[in-house]
């Protein structure tokens, strides 16, 4: 099957030398071609240039793409995004001046998502997630990775797990798992959290392993959570049976998670409201990748990463949406992007870096995504009309992704 897509007004982020992620200073560089043409064979991009060298016209769907552009699709590095219920009465909460760690004292946050997920069926579960997926297809993302970690017990984390293998097995994105055992610290273990720790160790990681059902351990390794200590212990747990790590770190404090990523060659360390020069030390000259999550800073109305430090000092960054009920209730990159723009004044060429090749490089995928490249795989977008790429972050709020495709195939 050959799809040629013809007269697109700029393709965005083409790679003829196809990297893995994208550093410092060369993330405000970014290949766009005008007036180009665009030719998928089955699932992978076979050819693109300018209109003028296109010479073979043939092909099975022609599509027009004139004053349209076309981008590789977004990959979401970082999701919850199976959940039963929402949680907008503590966003209420929020508003009238609790913290994030003074509703998770009193049970809720965390621990409230999780007793809603005990009670759901797996189906139930799944019907939501599935629906979610629907609406990150239509804003543009191609790949996603989701976590467990609203289980808290083995059985019920095992049942997020399922779920994610059954989403994987259905949806025509590309999807990554990861078990998130160490998500919070479940009432009848406060005050013996090493025995909570133990149960992560003990079942949940030689069960998800087993029956295969997680590419990724992660830990919420913050104060008020996870210690640096209980992390060592289970990422070891974790390398033990093949899973890299991808953790949660330095959201609420200099917690020392970052650190603790890069020693565990964590394939990435996300959220880093709290980033000093101790923490881009420690990054520097290793394979993990910085993620933030304008997301849950924008919701949570929390201090932004230091992005351009970081990048100044030739780090690289992804940027995921964080997708979950409650400290980031959208799965909308769009958004990301406009965020990135705004709160962390990225360029946007910065801003599609990180939300493409870079966020592919955080959950392992970007060898086969995150760029427009001959023989990665064939999952982006077209545009609605649309003046210049500037104007994806520019205009926020608005949809202008118009026709999606994934795997070669439009959906
Ligand atoms: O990534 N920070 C920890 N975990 C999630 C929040 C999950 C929740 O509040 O339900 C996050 O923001
Ligand atoms: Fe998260």
């Amino acid at each position: 099957m050959r799809t040629l897509i013809k007269n697109i007004k700029e393709l965005v982020q083409v790679e003829r030398q196809p990297r893995l992620r994208v550093c410092g200073k060369d993330m405000a560089q970014m290949e766009t071609i005008k007036n180009a043409y665009l030719i998928i064979e089955d699932d992978k991009f076979a050819a693109f240039g300018s209109m003028d060298e296109l010479k073979e016209t043939n092909a099975d769907i022609i599509i027009d793409a004139t004053g349209r552009m076309v981008l590789p699709s977004f990959c979401d590095s970082h999701t919850h995004l199976v959940y039963a219920g929402s949680r907008e009465i503590e966003y209420i909460d929020k508003i009238r001046g609790l913290s994030y760690e003074e509703i998770a004292k009193r049970g809720g946050g965390i621990l409230n998502s999780a007793k809603r997920v005990q009670e759901a069926s797996e189906e139930q579960l799944y019907e939501d997630a599935m629906g979610r997926l629907e609406q990150m297809i239509s804003f543009g993302t191609g790949a996603v990775e989701i976590k467990s970690g609203y289980g808290m017990t083995t059985e019920a984390e095992m049942k997020m797990l399922r779920v994610i293998r059954r989403l994987k097995e259905t949806s025509p994105l590309t999807i990554k798992s990861t078990l998130l055992g160490a998500h919070g610290i479940p009432m009848e273990y406060r005050g013996r959290q090493e025995a909570f720790v133990d149960l992560v160790i003990d079942e949940m990681i030689p069960q998800a392993a087993a029956e295969g059902l997680a590419d990724y351990i992660d830990v919420f390794t913050d104060q008020g959570f996870f210690t640096v200590e209980d992390t060592d212990r289970m990422l070891d747990a974790g390398a033990k049976y093949g899973l890299r790590a991808k953790i949660h770190a330095n959201e609420l404090a200099y917690s020392g998670g970052i650190q603790c990523a890069v020693r565990h060659n964590a394939l990435s360390c996300d959220h880093l409201e709290y980033t000093g020069d101790a923490e881009i030390e420690a990054l520097l000259g290793s394979e993990t990748m910085p993620t933030v999550l304008p997301g849950a800073a924008f919701f949570l109305n929390m201090v932004h990463a230091p992005v351009r430090k970081m990048m100044d000092a030739g780090l690289p960054v992804a940027m995921a949406s964080d997708c979950n009920p409650g400290s980031s209730p959208s799965c909308n990159m769009q958004l990301i992007l406009s965020f990135a723009c705004v709160n962390y004044r990225m360029l946007p060429e910065e801003a599609i870096n990180a939300t493409t090749i870079n966020s592919g490089y955080a959950m392992g995928v970007s060898d086969m995504l995150g760029s427009i490249a001959v023989g990665k795989r064939a999952n982006f977008y077209i545009t609605t009309p649309i003046p210049t790429y500037e104007y994806l972050p520019y205009a926020y709020g608005e949809n202008k992704v118009a026709r999606t495709f994934l795997n070669g195939k439009e959906v």
